[in-house]
């Protein structure tokens, strides 16, 4: 297969960086269609840490070219720190980025505007990354926000930026009792950057269709997780954009039939940061001892991750929303020496059991986990290259939750490292 998307199956952070880096060795293409950098792909190469939040991971690999799709929300400083980073560390050549014209920005009265809702909003907080990308999606939606292509007319682009400042400066003073942004500031920041920034941007819907035309391999990248999509997620504790494969084409500009297979990105636990509803979360010493053994804390802002058991049910959702073709299991290592395992089979919500979701996604806060258990193991796992290299009971339990989510495996994570990796079935040679 020539396109294919990877797509987060739970609230995030399931290892995704690690697989589109995978698969970005066999993909021409490598294109970010949603969010911004709230995301964060960590990807460690030759023992290096590398954090990607805006760039697509096909920047660690020489000679790919990285899209960034009209979906995403781009901070344009970050963008260019992030570009610099990547050409100092890994002497990324900048002439492989493209990004859409369309892209919306996000701008500094985003972030004020993010973190002092929150700041006010006190036990009812999102926990959002406060990196200004649920105000930015507003102003997409209000038909007020900037986009790339309005830099080409800086004058034009300035009298917008300005009235934009002059409504959120009053926003933030009457409403949130923030301290209004500095406009001169962001307009001076603008005009400064707008040369490095023109060179990126082109029209990628009609690049990424013509390549599709001419076989090149394309790879999608979600960020974040189905459950933290803004329509199938657990709304309100959801980021603002379409997490999910469908994403892709909206967030692209391209047809469904684009989009030959979708692998999804489950962790073998779970984990989540910030508020709502977790019912397989779990506390105590488990809880800390999977978290700092599987290195839990948010890639983007440091927060130690809520940490759960796998939650099947979720994940037959994730497998209807996204039409998955297989899954990805990461991170069993962390699991190593947990006896015995559970797994979350159904739910119980007001005395009946449940096998997908009750009634809607409130039921959820209000759901039981209904868990199996299953043994666990102690071998070490990372120099498994292979299904059969694995221990009889890791087997099992990758196996058990293939058979509850109805989707075949197709890789199976088993270190942090590159390499450590199972590739049962790899969706562009399968
Ligand atoms: P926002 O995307 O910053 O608005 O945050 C909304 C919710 O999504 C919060 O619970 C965040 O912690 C969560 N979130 C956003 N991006 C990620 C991610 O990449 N991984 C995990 N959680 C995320």
């Amino acid at each position: 297969m020539n396109t294919v998307a990877v797509v987060g199956t739970q609230w995030g952070d399931e290892g995704k960086g690690k697989i589109i880096d995978l698969l970005a060795r066999d993909a021409d293409i490598v294109v970010r269609f949603q969010g911004g950098n709230n995301a964060a792909h960590t990807i460690v190469v030759d023992g290096e840490k590398f954090i990607l939040r805006l760039v697509p991971a096909g920047a660690l690999h020489p000679g790919k070219v990285c899209v960034i799709g009209n979906g995403a929300v781009v901070d344009p400083l970050a963008l260019l720190g992030e570009i610099d980073d990547l050409k100092k560390r890994r002497g990324f050549n900048p002439k492989n980025l493209m990004l859409s014209y369309e892209a919306h920005m996000v701008m500094p009265y985003h972030r004020a505007i993010d973190r002092a809702r929150e700041a006010r909003a006190g036990k009812r907080a999102i926990g959002t990354t406060g990196f200004g990308i649920g105000p930015a999606y507003e102003d997409k939606m209000a038909r007020t926000g900037l986009r790339f292509d309005d830099l080409s007319n800086f004058k034009l682009f300035e009298d917008r930026l300005r009235r934009n400042v002059t409504e959120k400066n009053a926003y933030l003073k009457a409403v949130l009792k923030a301290k209004p942004i500095n406009g001169a500031q962001i307009v001076e920041a603008m005009k400064r950057e707008r040369r490095h920034l023109l060179p990126y941007l082109c029209d990628t819907g009609e690049y990424l269709a013509s390549a599709i035309a001419d076989g090149k391999r394309v790879l999608f990248e979600g960020a974040h997780g189905t459950m933290l999509d803004i329509d199938h997620g657990t709304y309100p504790y959801v980021t603002s954009s379409n997490c999910i494969a469908s994403g892709a084409f909206s967030g692209t500009g391209l047809g469904p039939h684009s989009l030959e297979a979708v692998l999804g990105i489950s962790k073998g636990y779970t984990t989540r940061v910030g508020a709502g509803p977790f019912p397989t979360e779990i506390s105590g010493y488990l809880a800390d001892s999977l978290r700092e053994e599987g290195g839990e804390f948010g890639s983007a802002t440091g927060r130690p991750r809520r940490i759960g058991w796998y939650d099947a049910v979720l994940g037959r959702l994730s497998a209807r929303v996204n039409g998955l073709w297989g899954l990805a299991v990461t991170k069993l290592d962390v699991l190593t020496g947990i006896d015995p395992i559970k797994i979350c089979v159904g739910y119980q919500f007001k005395g009946k059991r449940y096998e997908t979701v009750p009634l809607g996604r409130h039921s959820i806060e209000a759901s039981k986990p209904i868990f199996e258990e299953l043994p666990g193991w102690t071998e070490h796992l990372s120099d498994a290259r292979q299904l059969s290299d694995l221990p009889a009971n890791t087997r099992r339990y990758v196996d058990r939750i293939a058979e509850l989510v109805g989707v075949q495996v197709a890789m199976v994570g088993v270190g942090a490292d590159r390499e450590a990796t199972i590739v049962v079935k790899n969706p562009f040679t399968p």
